[in-house]
């Protein structure tokens, strides 16, 4: 079967700062992998280029069989409404309500016009699909409310819901419950695998804690000095392994080699 997102010797440098040093992996479909590495090691460039956010010095990206670099114009659309994203920082928008926020997911299948006409526009089935992402989320009740008067647990619910509404085949998430505390960060990555798992999509999950990496993921990848330093079903992997990944200097440091010729 066709891996859900496949990279092969990806090169992203900034400027002399060598980021990804030959990043190749492959994730199957319906697979929820997490991402793991200390701070700087790579993860959210490794994730802007899966979005073709980021353009790779060299490499290649496939999502679904689909090679990204020499995608354009409605191809690289159509692959990247394919892939839904959900950030630390939730990315709502502040104007809108909870409710116009996820039907924004649906704004890639047709080119809607201004945000304020987003709720006109939108079609009887669109706006009950939306409210049925919003209900998958348990947030029908606070639908008309904006961010503001959101907790960062209910943001992040309706981000997943906006992203629902997208209907992706692959998640990329990066770091979804880094804003939020202990508890609200449990229940909102609860959720964010339940509905990766009833859907049936891929994900690709950067997180910081091992043992929340351990309890929801299928596999392991970890990244450390700009490669793939430990790519491992879950019971494969053992602690040391995994520390291991944050040992040394962080931030690209640890090797003379970061800094391109
Ligand atoms: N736009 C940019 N311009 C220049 N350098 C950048 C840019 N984005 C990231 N970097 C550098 O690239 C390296 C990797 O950054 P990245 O954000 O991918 O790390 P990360 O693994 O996501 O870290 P964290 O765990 O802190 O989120 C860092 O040294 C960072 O300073
Ligand atoms: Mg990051």
């Amino acid at each position: 079967m066709t891996p859900a997102i496949e990279t092969e010797d990806l090169r992203v440098s900034y400027g002399k700062l060598e980021v990804l040093r030959g990043v190749t992996l492959g994730i199957p479909a319906q697979q929820g992998v997490v991402l793991l590495g200390a701070n700087g090691c790579g993860k959210s460039t490794l994730m802007r280029s899966l979005n073709a956010l980021e353009k790779p010095q060299s490499g290649t990206i496939r999502i679904h069989g689909e090679t990204l670099s020499t995608a354009s114009g409605t191809r690289l659309r159509e692959i990247r409404r394919g892939m839904g994203y959900v950030f630390q920082q939730f990315n709502l928008v502040p104007q809108l309500s909870a409710f116009q926020n996820v039907l924004l997911g649906a704004m890639g299948r047709h080119r809607l016009g201004l945000l304020g006409c987003l709720s006109l526009t939108a079609s009887a089935e669109e706006r009950a699909r939306a409210m049925h992402s919003l209900e998958r989320v348990g947030m029908v009740d606070r639908a008309l409310h904006r961010p503001a008067e959101l907790s960062g647990g209910q943001q992040q619910r309706v981000a997943i819901a906006r992203m629902l509404m997208q209907a992706p085949r692959v998640v990329v998430a990066d770091e979804p419950i880094a804003s939020l505390d202990p508890k609200a960060g449990r229940e909102v990555l609860d959720l964010l695998w339940r509905v990766v798992r009833e859907e049936g999509l891929s994900m690709l999950c950067t997180l910081h804690q091992l043992d929340l990496a351990r309890e929801y993921a299928d596999r392991v990848i970890g990244l450390k000095a700009g490669r793939v330093a430990v790519d491992a079903a879950i019971g494969d992997t053992d602690t040391e392994q995994l520390n291991a990944l944050y040992s040394g200097m962080t931030d690209q440091d640890d090797e003379p080699a970061g800094v391109a010729a």
